[in-house]
């Protein structure tokens, strides 16, 4: 059967490029952006868009009838930053929208649902280092809380209703299309705009705060592949630890000056260094590599490259 493809949250730092990525492979009508606000000029005259509210679970639906999706990828959520400056809200929009998803696949109105999980599950009491995909898991924000249930109820409708779920927890994600908004890893795409308009940046977390980051590119194909994949590869129905890089603003500057010599920054950690400093360092995604056959292909200094050059 062709697919129909959905993407809730087409206006987003990932459902920009995801949208695009997609509407290549399956034609343009084919792929139907939706978000609470206009998209970028490309998504919304490359093909079908619609106004939609993640919470308005009849909406949904009316789009999912009126298009015949079989697929849903929901990419609206609230960040880290913003969800602990408005946790309820964070919290209805992040679990609302998903329960809105995973019933329209309970109900077999949809076949397949992309749902993404985050670093931010894990909390101040998990392994830092090469966090394994099965430990303690006891996240100290909103966004993480969120996304921890959100896996939990992933799992459960999977194993109960066979809803066809899959999940990834994305690191930090850098990339130069979309801005992105509101996360504890934002630092990493603000340092390349500062460095090339001024030469300098002010630098939110300290200069030791490693954290598990990936380009872009290297997402868009993870969640494609995963999706691609055959059910029986997809043991794991809560979400998959994804890795490729890890590394502080201080490491990340280095890679910089490498470009723009003159380059510096300083730092001035605000309260999203609490956040970042409950999350891992770095991840063990061994699993994903084995189970689905994820792999990433770009490092630091090639990120640092591609940023810079398209950023010029
Ligand atoms: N990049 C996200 C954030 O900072 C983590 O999933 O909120």
């Amino acid at each position: 059967m062709e697919k129909r493809i959905l993407i809730i949250g087409a206006s987003g730092q990932i459902g920009n490029e995801l949208t695009m990525y997609l509407r290549n492979m399956y034609s343009n009508q084919n792929v139907i952006a939706s978000d609470i606000r206009e998209a970028s000029s490309i998504v919304m005259e490359s093909g079908p868009f619609e106004i939609l509210d993640a919470m308005n679970a009849k909406a949904i639906e009316e789009i999912v009838t009126n298009y015949k999706i079989t697929d849903v990828y929901l990419m609206a959520a609230m960040l880290s930053a913003t969800a602990e400056k408005y946790p309820i809200k964070g919290w209805d929009l992040n679990m609302t929208s998903l329960f809105n998803v995973l019933n329209l696949a309970k109900d077999k109105k949809i076949e397949k649902v992309f749902w993404p999980s985050s670093i931010a599950v894990f909390g101040p009491t998990t392994p830092k280092i090469n966090t394994p995909q099965h430990t303690i898991m006891e996240p100290a924000t909103v966004y993480g809380i969120s996304k921890q249930t959100g896996e939990r109820w992933c799992e459960y409708y999977h194993k109960r209703y066979g809803v066809d779920v899959r999940s990834i927890r994305y690191p930090g994600l850098i990339s130069y299309k979309t801005p992105p908004g509101g996360g504890t890893t934002d630092y990493a795409i603000e340092i390349f705009h500062k460095a090339i308009e001024n030469k300098k940046y002010t630098c939110f977390l300290n200069a030791q705060t490693a954290l598990p980051m990936m380009f872009m590119d290297d997402a868009i194909n993870a969640t494609v592949n995963i999706m691609l994949a055959p059910p029986q590869k997809i043991k794991i129905r809560n979400a998959y630890n994804l890795a490729a890089l890890s590394f502080n603003p201080q490491e990340l500057a280095a890679s910089i000056q490498k470009h723009i010599p003159d380059f510096t920054i300083n730092y001035k950690p605000d309260f999203r260094q609490a956040i970042a400093d409950s999350w891992p360092a770095s991840i063990d995604d061994a699993v994903a590599r084995k189970d689905w056959g994820w792999q990433h292909t770009i490092d630091l200094d090639k990120m640092t490259k591609i940023m810079i050059d398209n950023l010029k």
